[in-house]
């Protein structure tokens, strides 16, 4: 039987028969006669009373330590209810003089340097529980609506967004020997040599990185009509921001017999809703994840690059943002629309923004917050110009439900961003294209060999449906739950630019 954790021994209330408490010391307060030690498991947090014997164990800030004794009601203020210890044993000691986690917060920057010990801290363990808990919620979603999860490969030979951002894999070098007894390959067993060998390329072909699994999830979509995904993505993305990784987790679905882009939203925004919805109100559950988001909010330091969504307004509870984004509709527009409000924007104040909005160029970071916070909540952006977008999206005029609006100035694809105050961009989605024939036109547009993708081609040879999809960016999404403003904060081990320790 496992020892139980401080959770399961608080849960059962105050109780005179001894119990043990596994833990580590976060901080210590010794007087003459009495220490009081806050001890904390990672699933929740006492105050242990030390008094005669349990002085003598000499426990130190980051020290664990085994705790025997009784849980009974605090008279103080503080606490409802503190652990009475009776014996105190150290397990692993730890230097206060030379640990690197002391009790006074310590910059972000410093903790990121130490990403193997910051867990320890109460903002870590929060964000490492509520992220959890995100996880298995979505899981509950895509399982209650039919999605079946599938696990799609790191290593590739495609380039899913063209944008020359995927990690080249070493493709080794690999020696066969061709002894007599090795099974006989027809040239290898020509000669009598047996002592010779050959040598290739482990892989074929160059291999990278995947930058997304869309491609391969469409692949099982045309078969188990629902499909997701939550995996790792890879990008040398070299822009050094508050919102990119260089490895990250995308939660990605595919749907298959979906032939209107409102079908892709509506299932989109259900999703985040209903996922808010179990966050944050679950029985059991989601308590614990308000207190933790109150603890994140609490942590969130100002000198950082300063929390988008709570930071600010110190005061507000830290979940107003969600509240609001799960029972408010969200904002739909057109990228043409959008395009228009910033220019009026734009010439409201005269260098507003630093790139000027323009049709058939990208949403800067700086224009998609801006949409966003003009909605005051999620936002979505649709039908952007074709020519900035990837191979895979259907043109709009084949999404049975789009009316041109005008002043376009190029063709566009059933596709969409969804924006978010503060953060910008957290998914990206679009009717993929179908048909055989202007799939491989787009292709060729696009500069791809064409029989490098014939296994994606075959989709739409053999049985093809219209079908859709779109990609969460996983930590994006985690920072906006938790209003953690810094995306390197809500990953274990964060790699980015110049950035790749452990
Ligand atoms: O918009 P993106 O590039 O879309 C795709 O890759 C599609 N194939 C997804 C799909 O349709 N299945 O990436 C999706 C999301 C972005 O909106 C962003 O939130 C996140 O992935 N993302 C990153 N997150 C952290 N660090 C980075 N370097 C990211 N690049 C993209
Ligand atoms: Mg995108």
């Amino acid at each position: 039987v496992l020892p139980p954790t401080i959770r399961t021994i608080l849960s059962e209330g105050p109780s005179s028969s001894s119990q043990t408490v596994h833990a580590w010391v976060r901080s210590i307060r010794a007087h003459k006669n009495v220490a009081f030690a806050e001890v904390d498991d990672g699933t929740a947090r006492v105050q242990a009373v030390l008094k005669g014997k349990g002085m003598e164990a000499g426990l130190t800030q980051g020290c664990s330590v085994a705790l025997s004794g009784t849980l009974q009601a605090s008279t103080g203020k503080k606490q409802a209810v503190e652990f009475m210890v009776e014996t105190a044993k150290t397990i692993g000691a730890c230097d206060p003089d030379v640990y690197p986690i002391q009790k006074q917060q310590v910059p972000p920057a410093y903790l990121r340097d130490h990403a193997h010990l910051r867990f320890r801290t109460a903002r870590t363990a929060a964000i490492m529980r509520v992220r959890d808990s995100l996880m298995r919620d979505w899981h509950d979603w895509f399982e209650s609506n039919e999605f079946v999860h599938i696990h799609t490969p790191i290593l590739t030979s495609s380039d899913c967004e063209g944008a020359g951002e995927a990690f080249a894999l070493v493709n080794p070098i690999v020696n066969h020997p061709t002894s007599a007894s090795a099974p006989q390959s027809s040239s290898a067993s020509a000669g009598p040599s047996s002592s010779q060998s050959t040598s290739d390329r482990f892989f074929p072909h160059p291999v990278n990185l995947t930058v997304s699994s869309q491609l391969h999830l469409e692949c099982p979509t045309h078969a188990l009509p629902r499909t997701y995904t939550l995996s790792p993505a890879f990008r040398a993305e070299p822009s050094l921001t508050s919102r990119h990784l260089s490895e990250f987790y995308m939660l990605e679905a595919e749907v298959a017999f979906v032939d209107t882009l409102d079908q892709l939203l509506d299932a989109v925004e259900k999703g985040m809703r209903e996922v808010l919805h179990r966050l944050m109100w679950e029985h059991g559950r989601g308590e614990r994840t308000r207190k933790d988001l109150e603890i994140i909010r609490d942590h969130e330091p100002a000198d950082d690059y300063g929390s988008p969504h709570l930071a600010a307004e110190p005061e507000r509870p830290a979940l107003s943002h969600l509240i609001n984004a799960a029972a408010r509709p969200f904002a739909r527009m057109t990228y043409t629309s959008a395009i228009k409000a910033l220019q009026a924007a734009q010439e409201e104040i005269e260098g507003r923004f630093e790139h000027p909005p323009i049709w058939g160029q990208g949403l800067s970071s700086e224009h998609e917050r801006y949409l966003a916070a003009q909605n005051g909540g999620p936002t979505i952006i649709t039908h952007y110009p074709a020519a900035i977008k990837p191979f895979y999206m259907l043109p709009s005029s084949a999404d049975p439900s789009w009316a041109a609006e005008g002043g376009e100035q190029g063709e566009t694809v059933a596709c969409f961003d969804l924006l978010l105050p503060g953060l910008g961009e957290l998914i990206g989605g679009s009717l993929r294209e179908h048909r055989l024939g202007p799939l491989v036109a787009a292709m060729k547009k696009a500069g791809l060999k064409k029989e490098e993708y014939e296994w994606y081609l075959d989709l739409r040879r053999f049985g093809s449906v219209p079908h859709g999809g779109w990609g969460m960016g996983w930590e994006r999404w985690v920072c906006w739950v938790t209003g953690v403003a810094n995306i390197r904060d809500v990953v274990a081990f964060p790699r980015w630019k110049g950035n790749c320790r452990y």
